[in-house]
């Protein structure tokens, strides 16, 4: 999820970058930095922390230098801890190189390039590509055959751009899996991760697409894709620079809604190993013995994190055999619980920065082995835990979290299957099969993101409602109970989440038709019939029901809801983050039917720092 910018023209490429990457540190900004090709050579600059950092180094470089060709990078780090080595431009001999991605086989290409005698300065994945382009370059091969031949090495995802200093009137790009875009004007070319950074200079546009390789000149830009020569059309940008940030949504919250394909989809690549039906968590290093040996699993954390705990308690009962506790962070760290050396302590985070959170770690610190599902790396929680699964939710800037609680639910199911799989408790055709529908799972949230108009249909309804109750059983429970939280944050509407089968215990005396009940009902043979008869129960205190199902056609359903959100079927495991979905946009659009600040609501804070 990292920010790239590349530019040649005659303006001075330093400004020219460093504007683009002001308008992209939402991406990423652990570190940043620059390559700039002037007098004879590649001149590069990085530095650690946010983009300030990098330009309080910079200040002054940019006075009476103009024309040029550079580029730019703000990092949100994925391999390698943010530090000033592990910024980016990595260069190679002749050639400065960026990226945003995962190289997945960097490990052993990088064994192979240190057997050949190349010597490594960071611990990224990144700089492997550039000592390969180094490498066919000085082979002699043209620049456009080089950056190819570079590619045809990885697997990943990648978006990178390259300068060589031996031809230094052009950009080499390549992209597979994460967006690029080259901005055109007649004296000057623009390269970059999107369009707000350049929106400012052009707004004539070559969006690249998958498997595009290209080299940037002014004037021309060739592109080849899978050997082919091919042409992009040039697309003519109208969009607002506030609007252009935001990927063309009004608010970071859609946009992070809509990113959950791709970023459900970058949390398991390189992490499945389908050949055999295993997963390699690359940052777990617990042996078969320790995984054995453990006896308990505690989750801890706070808010959104702590559903996806509930859910993850799912997984590791049914996929390990061990017994699970969850709790909230704020009350773990102030109990005197029982944590043995054979527990496992585990800590849900996006930010790696709660204080609850971390503080329930502490208390656990040094007991046992520690481990953290969370998204930002270097973070505090991230540094502290003996293992760390990052989720590659990339930047969440909403204060609504949506992404990253997806990502944590496949970094659990992953953790749960490791550790199952290790003791022998899941055998190999149930792995087959939850990690084929787990490649399924971009596409089926795909398809649950089609219910928007439908969504936006239910809103217009409800949006006035004072009160709403969400229910659902099983791990549609914790998501009723994400959906509650995500309407009462954004919208200031009370919303309660409840189990389907507590509510003849209470809540049912809320009823009335006034009050919208949102149901979550999985296709289980267990459980819907038991959600069915609880439906009836609302249905006859003339309860307004919106069902959100992954079951189709059912006729007594329609019957009893006002709303049926039907979505598509994947399985057990997965149905509960595709069920999030609607849930997700029902709370963004009853918000901006209420006119509330969706991506700032009042009161909260993106990441709680303090008790
Ligand atoms: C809700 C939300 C919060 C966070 C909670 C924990 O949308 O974002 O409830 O989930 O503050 O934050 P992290 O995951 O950063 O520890």
């Amino acid at each position: 999820m990292c920010g790239i910018v590349g530019y040649i023209g005659d303006n001075s490429a330093l400004d020219v970058v460093v504007s683009g990457l002001e308008k992209l540190e939402y991406r990423g900004y652990d570190s940043a930095g620059v390559a700039i090709y002037e007098d004879g050579g590649i001149h590069v600059y990085r530095a650690l922390g946010k983009l300030a950092e990098l330009k309080k180094q910079l200040k002054g470089e940019s006075k009476g230098k103009s024309g040029g060709i550079g580029i730019g990078h703000t990092r949100w780090a994925t391999h390698g801890k943010p530090s000033e080595n592990n910024a980016h431009p990595h260069t190679a001999g002749r050639v400065s190189l960026i990226h945003n991605g995962i190289v997945e086989n960097y490990i052993e290409l990088r064994d192979e390039l240190k057997a050949e005698g190349c010597q490594f300065s960071s611990e990224t994945d990144t700089e492997i590509a550039a000592h390969l382009l180094n490498k066919y370059l000085e082979e002699g091969n043209e620049p456009f055959e080089a950056i190819r031949m570079t590619c045809d090495r990885l697997r990943g995802s990648y978006a990178f751009l390259a300068i060589d200093s031996q031809h230094p009137d052009r950009i080499l790009v390549a992209k597979n899996a994460t967006p690029i875009v080259v901005g055109i004007s007649d004296t000057e070319v623009f390269v970059a991760s999107d369009i707000p950074a350049v929106l400012g200079h052009t707004r004539d546009f070559l969006i690249l697409e998958d498997g595009d390789f290209a080299e940037v000149k002014i004037g021309s830009v060739r592109i080849e894709n899978n050997g082919e020569p091919v042409e992009r059309p040039v697309e003519h940008i109208t969009w607002d620079p506030v609007t252009a940030q935001k990927g063309g949504y009004k608010h970071y919250m859609l946009k992070e809604i809509h990113e959950q394909p791709m970023v459900i989809g970058e949390t398991f690549r390189g992490r499945l190993n389908i050949e055999e039906a295993r997963i390699h968590l690359g940052d777990v290093s617990l042996t078969q013995d320790d995984i054995q040996r453990i006896d308990r699993i505690v989750l801890a954390a706070c808010g959104t994190a702590w559903h996806s705990c509930l859910v993850a308690k799912f997984y590791i009962e049914m996929l390990t055999g061990i017994p699970c506790e969850v709790d909230y962070a704020s009350e773990f760290r102030y109990r005197t619980p029982v944590i043995t050396e054979n527990s496992l302590m585990a800590v849900v985070s996006q930010s790696g920065e709660t204080a609850d959170t971390l503080a329930a770690l502490e208390v656990a610190s040094g007991k046992c082995h520690t481990l953290a599902i969370c998204n930002v790396l270097g973070s505090s929680i991230a540094r502290k835990v003996d293992h760390c699964i990052f989720t590659q939710a990339g930047p969440e800037i909403s204060v609504a979290s949506t992404k990253a609680f997806t990502t944590q639910l496949v970094g659990s199911l992953l953790l749960a299957l490791h550790i199952g799989e290790q003791r022998g408790e899941v055998p190999l055709e149930k792995r087959s099969k939850i990690i084929s529908d787990l490649v399924h799972l971009p596409s089926a949230i795909e398809a649950a993101l089609e219910s928007e108009e439908q969504i936006k249909q239910i809103a217009k309804k409800f949006h006035s409602a004072q009160d709403f109750l969400y229910l659902g059983r099983g791990t549609c429970y914790p998501i009723a109970l994400e959906g509650a939280l995500k309407l009462k944050e954004i919208s200031y509407i009370h919303a309660e989440g409840y189990p389907a089968g507590e509510m003849k215990h209470g809540p049912i005396a809320l009823i009335d038709e006034k009050m919208p009940v949102v149901v979550v009902l999985q296709k289980s043979d267990l459980l819907f019939e038991k959600s069915l008869s609880n439906l009836r129960e609302v249905h006859s205190r003339e309860g307004r029901i919106i069902a959100i199902t992954d079951i189709q056609g059912h006729q007594e359903l329609h019957d009893l809801c006002d709303d049926v959100v039907e979505l598509p079927y994947l399985s057990e495991e997965l149905s509960p983050l595709v069920l999030t979905v609607p849930l997700q946009l029902l709370a963004y659009y009853v918000a901006v039917l209420n006119g509330t600040d969706v991506d700032l609501p009042r009161n909260l804070a993106k990441s709680v720092t303090v008790e």
